[in-house]
């Protein structure tokens, strides 16, 4: 208690207990004085603690709020962008519809413009392989006429020792046209069956002639649109092969594709290796393009295998030489449906066609058919 206090209540004349009951009362009222003071100190104190906290708030808040206006404004930028690009899309989805169209027509006039190549390209090749039996049959027909003429002067002469040894020429010289002409016969039926590919029977056949017969007319086919191409051609043809049920004009495009697709492969590498000869970089063995075709008896199949030293195909591009209009040949000069047509013909036949390559070395195409 204060000590002027104190002494003022001291000298009051008031009893003693008086001023007693005076100081107790002026020490609770000290007390609780100093109680309100220090409650009103932490008010202050809490007050600007909570002030500080809501400014803060505040800040955070208008913070808060102009992010969620430049995301909304963002938003709405995105949202306009997305209505251009949707109608861009639209109008491209609508181009591609036009484009697919365009491709879908322009890939039937390819299907039937490769089903009139490759019919151009047999029909060389018939030309040519017709001329030879022709040219057989006419030169046959001028000596037995030439003979005969010979015959009637001996026959009327009396030279009879003569008529036996004409006779027997005149026999060996029809046999050589009857020979020649059925020749040419199995020819012109190999041309009329290729026409209706697709739409043939089946027929027993026999694949060692099936295929040597496609050998030949790929083989003058590709001469007679490049007169210099020359490959070295080697046949081992397996003679206990069965005789296939089979399209013979389809299994003798496939034959024809892979033939005249291992022409081309040697043809790129002979101009390749020449091409290192004229820089000087030639290997030592000079390059002899060559193709195999052989026929094989396997377990339950039977294999037809063309095998060149051409320009091989990369392990990369494996996978793409069967789909549909893939070709590696300039612009023009192939359509890449000869694999694809040859794969799907294969399959019809419930067989298959598998590659095998070596890069640098060339490549070997076997065709499998079910024997049974
Ligand atoms: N024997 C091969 N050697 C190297 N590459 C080959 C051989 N056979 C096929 N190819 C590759 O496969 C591609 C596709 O062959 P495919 O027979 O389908 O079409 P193409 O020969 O290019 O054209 P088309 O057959 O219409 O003339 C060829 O362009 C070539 O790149
Ligand atoms: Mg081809």
């Amino acid at each position: 208690m204060d000590e002027e206090l104190n002494k003022l209540i001291e000298s009051l004349p008031i009893l003693d207990e008086g001023k007693e009951l005076l100081i107790k009362k002026f020490d609770e009222l000290h007390k609780k004085n100093v109680i309100i003071e220090f409650k009103y100190n932490r008010t202050l104190v809490d007050k600007a603690a909570i002030t500080n906290i809501l400014n803060a708030s505040i800040t955070e808040i208008e913070k808060q709020k102009q992010i969620i206006e430049n995301s909304k404004n963002k938003l709405n930028q995105t949202l306009t962008e997305v209505h251009t690009q949707r109608n861009l899309i639209e109008e491209k989805n609508k181009e591609l519809n036009k484009l697919l169209d365009d491709l879908r027509q322009t890939q039937q006039q390819l299907i039937l413009a490769e089903k009139m190549a490759s019919l151009g390209e047999l029909t060389a090749g018939i030309a040519h392989e017709i001329q030879n039996p022709l040219n057989f049959v006419n030169n046959f027909s001028e000596v037995s006429s030439d003979l005969l003429d010979e015959l009637l002067v001996n026959i009327n002469s009396g030279n009879y020792e003569f008529v036996e040894q004409d006779v027997n020429d005149i026999k060996q010289n029809l046999i050589k046209i009857a020979h020649h002409g059925n020749r040419a016969d199995s020819i012109v039926k190999a041309m009329l069956q290729h026409s209706r590919i697709g739409t043939g029977a089946r027929e027993v056949t026999n694949i060692n002639k099936l295929t040597d017969d496609y050998l030949k007319l790929a083989y003058h086919g590709f001469r007679s649109k490049d007169k210099s191409f020359n490959a070295t051609l080697k046949t081992n043809y397996d003679k206990a092969l069965p005789r296939l049920n089979i399209v013979p004009q389809d299994i003798g495009r496939v034959i024809l594709n892979l033939i005249s697709n291992a022409f081309y492969a040697c043809t790129e590498r002979s101009m390749k290796e020449e091409q290192k000869t004229t820089k000087g970089k030639s290997s030592e063995t000079p390059y002899i393009p060559t193709v195999s075709v052989s026929t094989k008896n396997g377990s339950g199949k039977i294999e037809i295998s063309v095998l060149d030293n051409g320009t091989s195909i990369p392990n990369k591009d494996l996978e793409k030489i069967f789909q549909p209009f893939y070709t590696t040949k300039p612009s023009g000069q192939g359509t890449g449906l000869g694999l694809s047509l040859s794969y799907d013909i294969v399959l019809a036949h419930g067989g298959e066609l598998n590659v095998i390559t070596k890069e640098g070395e060339g490549c070997e195409f076997i065709i499998r058919l079910p024997s049974a």
